[in-house]
């Protein structure tokens, strides 16, 4: 079992899978700002957009005018969703440098979020990884549903480890492990995710908990006894899949912020400044964010 890190990179997703599931649009401008307090915040990976179907995910459909609008930051790796080649063309245009495939551990969840078998997502995939690195793009992936899928229950280890296996054999610098609908526990985790370690290297998988369960924080913890080291999370606890019934958000950034900050282990995260800016999302979209930490003063 490898040590607790003492850095955290933490992965900030709230632009993207937080947004997505939200039905109020938030107009671009503010989406923009939402981005740049995030960065002031000092999260220096962040998920800005998907370049998905507009009618499947309307919240995104202004991938390319938000884009536009982020002011250029050394300090910041944006990164976005890309389904397939459309997705890369559009992508390339509007000169985004981190682009991330996804696909999933359950044929069903697979087909019901992007129409496609998992293999024949591996085979769409593979003509997109070349050209995006062949322009100079970075590629991360996600894999969903790696411990439950909602139509299809339980998901074995060795089903998770295939299709990440299939992933980094595309040319992808790290793979993201989703529960999708946070229904995993830290024994899931440390079975699953100890499966994983056996066969690729710690410093390339992220863990992405999303919290419907309350479990995310308990995983993270289970996950960081385990060395893992990098973490996707959103401003406020925003998210879910609009293709996963019963989904909620990510785990809070904040509330992972407390957890690292409190165990000693540097993100280069201000908490206060992340406050900022998620109490700046959850005004535009007129609701309490369910993060606990950003309940406290
Ligand atoms: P499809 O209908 O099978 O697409 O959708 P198609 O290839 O058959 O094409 C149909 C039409 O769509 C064509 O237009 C294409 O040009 C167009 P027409 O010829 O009819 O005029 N089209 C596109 N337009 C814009 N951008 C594109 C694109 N692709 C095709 N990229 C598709 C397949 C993948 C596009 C669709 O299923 C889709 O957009 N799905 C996205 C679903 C989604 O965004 N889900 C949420 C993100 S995943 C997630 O949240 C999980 C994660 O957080 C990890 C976790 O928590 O587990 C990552
Ligand atoms: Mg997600």
């Amino acid at each position: 079992m490898s040590a607790v890190p003492r850095v955290v990179r933490i992965v900030e997703v709230g632009p993207r899978d937080g947004l997505q599931n939200e039905a109020k649009i938030v107009p671009t401008g503010k989406k923009a700002e939402f981005i740049s307090l995030l960065a002031a915040a000092g999260l220096k990976d962040i998920e800005i957009a998907s370049f998905v179907h507009p009618k499947w995910v309307p919240q995104l459909a202004d991938a390319r005018e938000l884009i536009e609008q982020l002011e250029p930051n050394p300090n910041v790796r944006y990164s976005a969703l890309v389904p397939n080649m459309k997705g890369l063309e559009r992508a390339i245009e509007t000169g985004i440098r981190r682009i991330a495939v996804f696909t999933a551990a359950s044929e069903t969840f697979n087909r019901k979020n992007i129409n496609m078998g998992v293999q024949e997502s591996i085979d769409v995939f593979r003509p997109v990884v070349d050209r995006a690195l062949k322009e100079g793009m970075s590629v991360r992936g996600y894999v969903s549903t790696c411990f439950v899928c909602p139509y299809e229950g339980p998901v074995a280890k060795e089903k998770v480890a295939a299709i990440v296996s299939l992933l980094f054999d595309l040319g992808l610098d790290e793979v993201s492990i989703g529960d999708t609908i946070g229904a995993a526990s830290p024994r899931d985790v440390e079975s699953t995710c100890g499966h994983l370690l056996r066969l690729f290297a710690v410093d390339k998988l992220a863990m992405h908990f999303h919290d419907t369960y309350g479990m995310a924080i308990a995983n993270v913890y289970q996950s960081l006894q385990m060395g893992f080291k990098i973490f996707d999370s959103s401003a406020g606890g925003l998210g879910g899949c609009p293709y996963a019934p019963g989904a909620s958000g990510n785990v809070a950034t904040e509330d992972l912020l407390y957890l690292l900050d409190r165990l000693g282990i540097e993100t280069g995260v201000s908490l206060q400044l992340l406050r900022r800016a998620s109490h700046f999302i959850g005004a535009e979209l007129g609701r309490d964010l369910p993060s606990r930490v950003l309940k406290t003063s």
